[in-house]
């Protein structure tokens, strides 16, 4: 079965703790918190105290995407936060400091991942596949909810599926961007099992059937 991650960057922010509930009640399996800096990608979002205070209203992991430069000055802070999962960019600085970075994600008892951008070959994430419990595949160029899915990067994860099933096959691949009711089933079928869903899910007209499609 696959994971569902209903990515909050599509909720009403003054309504977040309805919108997280909602999510739970549901059958969604993560919360996906999309955390932008302005200068990784061209929006800004959200930050450190409303992961921590999603902490306080719900039990299911978080699954904290961050799209921020030099990740490595801040991923204590979000595990302290409350982040389950913690996702960076392998853009996003030098490869030494991701390395870093992921060494210090896991002695905080967090899981870590990397995530490539559209543009970035799977290769580049060969470095670090030992490390992370996780791989993150954009299907969209970050930075904004509701763009159209990428198809040409299931080949991506088709390759990383392979590779890792070598080197650390309980690694998991997430796929984030324009997936929906349609798109979903290419990714499962590629060797994803972590979908984020934003618009789609919140858009849906029955959420909860949703959340089953994505989950079968
Ligand atoms: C985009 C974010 C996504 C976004 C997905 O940069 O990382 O998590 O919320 O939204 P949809 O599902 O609408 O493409
Ligand atoms: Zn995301």
């Amino acid at each position: 079965m696959a994971i569902i991650a209903p990515s909050i960057l599509s909720a009403d922010f003054v309504n977040l703790e309805r919108d997280v509930h909602n999510i739970e009640e549901n059958g969604a399996d993560w919360v996906h918190v999309d955390v932008m800096d302005g200068m990784f990608v061209p929006n800004i979002s959200i930050g450190i105290p409303v992961v921590q205070a999603l902490r306080r209203v719900t039990g299911l992991p978080l699954d904290v995407h961050l799209m921020i430069e030099r990740p490595v000055r801040y991923v204590e802070q979000f595990v302290r936060a409350g982040a389950d999962w913690l996702t960076i960019h392998i853009e996003a600085d030098q490869p030494q400091n991701t390395l870093e970075a992921l060494d210090k994600i896991r002695a905080l008892g967090c899981k870590a991942a990397v995530s490539l951008k559209p543009r970035t070959p799977a290769e580049a994430a060969l470095p670090y596949l030992k490390k992370c419990d996780m791989v993150l595949v954009m299907t969209v160029e970050p930075g904004f909810g509701g763009q159209s899915f990428m198809a040409d990067m299931m080949e991506k994860v088709r390759f990383l599926r392979t590779t890792l099933d070598k080197v650390n096959p309980e690694c998991r691949i997430e796929v984030d961007g324009g997936v929906d009711a349609v798109t979903q089933a290419v990714c499962k079928q590629s060797g994803a099992d972590v979908l984020v869903t934003g618009s789609a899910y919140f858009k849906a007209a029955d959420r909860a059937a949703f959340v089953k499609t994505v989950q079968q």
